[in-house]
């Protein structure tokens, strides 16, 4: 068994005004944010930091064009901490920042992986409740000179610290909270069956699963679209434990079919997972209904107080209550794809597949994919 280990030191705030004073942020520091975060919980605190917001450089998922410019711009402005605050798009691009000398772009770091360290501290502020990847050391770039969408892995990628702020969620659109909270229950989901878990890994998937389902079913019993705030506190350490999660034990089928959805047909991460969630625990259900399976649904029949044989089933519903499944045609996929997606995932994200349940054939992703269409 590999070694569990925590990498990266949590704290959690009231507001980012805590935040500021407990890291005594200065001028050296730079905060990588989206100005529409902010505006409305950063600005009013007149900090001294130098400021670079994201979507400058350009909309939706990070690419290589948008690290390299803002590696550009930085080359003029010296700093020594990164704080990041914001979602995937945001952290992701820190955790780069925070790797690359002077000089360096992302092709260079590309280019001496196993060399990489760290240059400058980082901070993550996570501002949705899904990726986790304050807690993780991986870092996800389209490299749209090369056509690929190319993760980048290395110990010196952990933050030095993840700070949690409640309040930080509260402005998040409601579907922005929906699918990123579907994201963290499905990281859960798949770090707890992976046959890479521990114990250790268990409790924090257990955990963050428990935290995830009683949020929701108390968010669809009181009704109305800011029902969720109540529980921003309890979602937001759980999207970080999921990521402490699936951080050891991995994400499997779930993630990686949704990876040729999510980039030909440009859906977001969170959603393109729950397209295909129902379908791949249906189809563990069919393979190997014996097995870890059952503790995961009896941990959720315990949860929602139903038995176990309609735990799942009481999920889907539960999850779909909170976000509306959508039919993968309904975002543009067609039968003629689902053959080359397979080939794709089975071609590309085996390691994903490496922490399925059970082990799944061309036919059974092929499968998946028809029943999800
Ligand atoms: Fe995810």
């Amino acid at each position: 068994m590999k070694v569990f280990r925590l990498n990266v030191g949590i704290r959690e705030f009231p507001d980012f005004k805590e935040c500021a004073e407990a890291y005594a942020l200065d001028q050296e520091d730079l905060i990588l944010t989206n100005e529409y975060i902010y505006k409305p919980s950063i600005s009013g605190l007149d900090l001294p930091c130098m400021t670079v917001f994201q979507e400058k450089y350009g909309m939706g998922e990070p690419t290589d064009e948008m690290v390299d410019a803002i590696l550009t711009d930085l080359e003029k402005k010296p700093f020594r901490r990164i704080i990041a605050v914001g979602g995937g798009t945001v952290i992701d691009i820190a955790k780069v920042l925070s790797i690359a000398e002077p000089g360096e772009r992302m092709d260079d770091l590309y280019d001496h992986m196993e060399n990489i360290h760290k240059v400058h501290e980082l901070i993550i502020v996570p501002t949705t409740c899904g990726t986790g990847s304050e807690v993780t050391n991986l870092s996800i770039i389209s490299r749209i000179k090369k056509g690929v969408k190319q993760g980048l892995l290395s110990p010196a990628m952990y933050a030095d610290e993840a700070a949690l702020i409640k309040d930080m969620l509260l402005t998040l659109p409601y579907h922005v909270f929906a699918t990123s909270s579907i994201d963290a229950m499905i990281h859960a989901v798949e770090s707890y069956l992976s046959p890479n878990a521990c114990p250790m890994s268990e409790l924090f998937s257990e955990n963050a699963l428990e935290m995830i389902l009683t949020a929701w079913n108390r968010t669809v019993r009181e009704g109305g679209r800011d029902a969720w705030k109540k529980y921003a506190a309890d979602l937001l350490r759980a999207s970080t434990y999921a990521g402490i999660a699936f951080g050891y034990a991995g994400c499997a089928a779930v993630h990686a079919l949704s990876y040729p959805v999510g980039s030909v047909h440009h859906v977001p991460h969170g959603q393109s997972n729950q397209l295909l969630f129902m379908d791949v625990i249906r189809k563990y259900q069919e393979k190997k209904p014996i097995g870890k399976l059952n503790q995961l649904e009896e941990m959720i029949g315990n949860i929602l107080d139903t038995d176990p044989v309609f735990a799942m089933n009481t999920l889907f519903k539960l999850m779909d209550s909170i976000f509306k499944k959508d039919s993968l045609k309904d975002h543009g996929v067609t039968e003629k794809e689902l053959p080359v997606f397979t080939e794709n995932v089975l071609k590309t994200q085996q390691r994903l597949l490496n922490n399925n349940y059970v082990e799944l054939s061309y036919d059974d992703i092929l499968d998946i994919y028809r029943k999800a269409l």
